[in-house]
């Protein structure tokens, strides 16, 4: 069990009464389970049993490096976190470019950076109706459900295969439901998603091989569904948690669930995120944060974000951090790449961004220091991280 000391402290009703006293013991101590090797670094402030990620694009950021002379990117990258996520380099259009085509160039730099590094890493991701390489996309337009399903099986056993034992976990279905505000509302993407389409009579058949081919290629790396807009209980993630359900009751070598974490100041903040996870948690399974952004809506000409958002998105990303602190099921948390430079907020929502939680010349923000400190006050947690 961990918990966020905030969280301890609205518990219980002395809070007032023992917070001076908590706060100096907290503060100087040195909790068992903590390395307080770098005060300043979220990796070695977490509790042991708490990967701290972030996105990385191999391709671009990762594949020239010297360990002797890294570059503040990757510096800062290698002393901030204790997990990477592929942002792009583990997608089907990077590794599969042509049907008997593989390429793992750039992956393979983000995994002996991380390996230098002394990091895990998060794969990302084997069954996703976006960033299909043209040739699945024509393909699919004839496939039947056979056909579709020997492709996504040759991919997800060659892929999962290839990384064996260097991958802790794996998104094997990202974004799988659609949204309430889609056309039909929330049910599988047996549109959008090539493979279910092929597949659309028994989409489901579909999705638990896909869990079992990637379970047998590596039996060590827990699988997960992913998805935004699922951090609190809504129509969507009740959808996810009756597939888990089904799965888990099929003998399906499900081992998570994954809330992106893709939030804008735009929108409220949904508080059920906890309940989310700890009814996850009681079917067995892990949980986790796995692409954490805030992003902001930035005035015209404005060249940054007011005092009062920045404090807000501080707010957001602890509250997702809390939640994932609070539930000892939760394994990881990780942030969708920084700084705002490499964020891909600015492309797709116009007129927001600022994201990240760090500055482009690498300042942390706020919710930067917000996240150390919770992490740094968190109660150590029992069980080792694995790795
Ligand atoms: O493929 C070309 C590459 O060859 C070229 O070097 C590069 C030059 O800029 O462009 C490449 O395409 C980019 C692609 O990622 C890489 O395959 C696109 O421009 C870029 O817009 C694209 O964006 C990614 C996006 O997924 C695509 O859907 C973002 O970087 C990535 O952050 C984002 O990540 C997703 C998660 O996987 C799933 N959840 C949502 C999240 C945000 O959209």
């Amino acid at each position: 069990m961990r918990r966020s000391l905030r969280s301890l402290l609205a518990a219980t009703a002395v809070a007032a009464l023992v917070l001076p006293l908590w706060g100096a013991t907290a503060a100087n101590a040195e909790p068992p389970g903590h390395s307080h090797a770098d005060k300043h670094a979220l990796r070695t402030q977490a509790p042991r049993d708490l990967a701290i990620g972030s996105a990385a694009w191999g391709q671009r950021d990762l594949v020239q490096y010297d360990r002797h002379a890294p570059t503040k990117y990757q510096q800062v990258l290698g002393a901030q976190f204790s997990s990477l996520t592929p942002e792009n380099d583990m997608k089907w259009d990077a590794v599969h470019p042509a049907p008997n085509v593989y390429d793992f160039a750039s992956a393979d730099a983000l995994v002996a950076f991380a390996r230098a590094n002394h990091q895990q890493v998060r794969g990302h991701t084997l069954l996703w109706h976006s960033q299909n390489p043209a040739w699945v996309t024509a393909a699919s337009q004839t496939w039947t459900c056979d056909q579709a399903r020997a492709v996504l099986e040759d991919h997800i056993r060659t892929v999962v295969g290839h990384f064996k034992g260097r991958i802790y976990e794996w998104d094997v279905a990202n974004e799988i439901f659609q949204d309430t505000w889609d056309n039909g509302g929330v049910r599988l993407r047996t549109e959008a998603n090539p493979f279910l389409k092929a597949c659309a009579a028994d989409p489901i058949a579909l999705l638990e091989d896909a869990f079992r081919w990637a379970h047998e290629a590596d039996p060590e790396a827990v699988l997960f569904l992913n998805d935004y807009n699922a951090e609190g209980i809504n129509e969507k993630t009740d959808a996810y948690y009756a597939l888990a359900q089904r799965m888990l009751a099929d003998g399906v070598p499900l081992g998570g669930f994954g809330a992106q974490g893709h939030l804008s100041l735009l929108y409220g903040f949904d508080a059920s995120i906890q309940a989310n996870f700890e009814r996850f948690a009681a079917l067995g399974l892990q949980v986790a944060v796995t692409e954490a952004d805030v992003r902001i809506p930035l005035q015209p000409g404005e060249t940054g974000p007011t005092p009062e958002q920045v404090a807000v998105q501080a707010e957001r990303y602890d509250a997702m951090l809390e939640a994932c602190l609070n539930v000892t099921a939760c394994s990881s948390f990780t942030v969708w790449g920084f700084p705002d430079a490499n964020s891909w907020v600015p492309d797709v929502f116009p007129g927001e961004g600022w994201a990240t939680i760090f500055e482009d010349d690498y300042t942390p923000k706020p919710a930067f220091t917000a996240m150390l400190e919770s992490l740094r006050d968190a109660t150590p947690g029992t069980s080792p991280r694995r790795g």
